[in-house]
């Protein structure tokens, strides 16, 4: 074997021994490179004659180009090979499940919430809101409850500069309400053609100062209000009813009214619902020897339309107020009130409100 024959192999071999681009690259100095084994013989040819020198010459090029093809053949092995474990390092498991979604719920708040948007609104009822922080005139003074009212005690509140207070009740709504539409309908009160009935209800949050598993510093109440000409007890009693068969999903109810006092009603009612407590954790309605209250009502007191404006001699008009929360826990058989206001997701799932699994930040599942 001739001494080129020789060189070829010795570079073929060098960069078949040569596993990194970079060695592959220094292997290729030592042949092709500026000093390396080429270009030297190619200097060594200086000395030959002219024939001597297009033998030799075309020799060592054929040698050159060998060298060459070898080093390309084996830089693109390399590349391929890296494109290939880049490949298989990145690879997608297509079969592999998806990771889940965080489903979201409605808290059971909302819910009851809805529902009882949902039965009012089929009883014709509209739903207005209002302010958080009230003044003292709506919360107290407009419904009968003056300054040095006992009935205020049992509203104790978070007061907020200025007057204000952040609202222990619903009730200030039915003043809200009556007196705007007392106000859109002035012409047609003016000209002695009366006003159409009111018939609202008002969901919100309220405030008191108050804690323990059956009361929450903040609640939530929903106040009723139905105001017309020729409104008695039997309509207060009726609705209450069609909305407590409609709300627990039954058709046979029991309810009891017991007097009570409310300075802006007269007369006062507490309406409690028959129910059996004998298996311990559960409530069922309708049956059994024990009296579940429900909430408060009663015929709205002449005052308190006078100071919405109404003609209390023309207009009659009943109101209730429950305690949202309340109603959920009896719907949902939650004990404690607190829960409702925890954010805490276990406790929502374990009610079947919250979530499938949700995804853990290193992309598990938390169970
Ligand atoms: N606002 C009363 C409370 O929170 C409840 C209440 C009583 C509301 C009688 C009414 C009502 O609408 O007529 O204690």
């Amino acid at each position: 074997m001739n001494e080129l024959e020789d060189l070829v192999r010795t570079a073929q071999a060098a960069f078949v021994a040569s596993s990194t681009a970079n060695d592959l690259e220094n292997a290729k100095a030592q042949f092709l490179g500026k000093s390396g084994r080429i270009t030297e013989l190619m200097k060594g040819m200086a000395a030959l004659s002219v024939e001597e020198k297009k033998t030799r010459g075309a020799a060592i090029n054929a040698a050159k180009q060998a060298i060459e093809g070898a080093l390309n053949e084996r830089r693109q092995a390399l590349a391929d090979a890296e494109l290939q474990a880049q490949l298989k390092a990145e690879a997608l498991d297509v079969t592999l499940p998806g990771r889940q979604r965080a489903q979201g719920g409605l808290h059971p708040v909302s819910l009851t919430l809805e529902r009882i948007e949902g039965i009012f609104g089929s009883m014709g009822f509209e739903v207005a809101d209002g302010p958080e922080i009230e003044t003292d005139w709506f919360n107290f003074t407009a419904l009968n409850t003056p300054a040095d009212h006992p009935a205020r005690s049992m509203h104790d509140t978070f007061y907020v500069e200025g007057g204000h207070l952040l609202r222990t009740h619903t009730s200030p709504m039915q003043i809200r309400h009556a007196v705007q539409h007392v106000k859109r309908y002035r012409d047609r009160i003016d000209a002695g053609q009366g006003m159409p009935e009111i018939r609202v209800i008002a969901p919100g949050r309220t405030y008191r100062v108050d804690s323990d598993a059956t009361h929450s510093p903040m609640f939530h109440q929903v106040e009723a209000l139905v105001i017309d000409e020729g409104i008695n007890l039997g309509h207060l009693k009726w609705t209450v009813e069609e909305f407590c068969k409609a709300f627990f999903e039954i058709d046979k109810i029991e309810l009891r009214a017991r007097p009570s006092f409310f300075p802006f009603t007269e007369p006062s009612l507490e309406w409690d619902m028959r129910c059996d407590r004998s298996v311990p954790g559960k409530i069922t309605f309708g049956t059994g020897n024990d009296w579940l209250e429900l909430g408060s009502s009663g015929m709205v007191h002449r005052k308190v339309l006078e100071n919405c404006g109404i003609d209390s001699g023309r207009y009659q008009g009943f109101a209730f107020g429950f305690g949202l929360d309340r109603m959920a826990m009896l719907k949902y058989s939650m004990p404690d009130i607190r829960s409702f206001f925890e954010a805490d997701l276990r406790w929502l799932k374990h009610y079947g409100f919250a979530a499938l699994d949700l995804p853990t930040l290193d992309g598990g599942l938390s169970k």
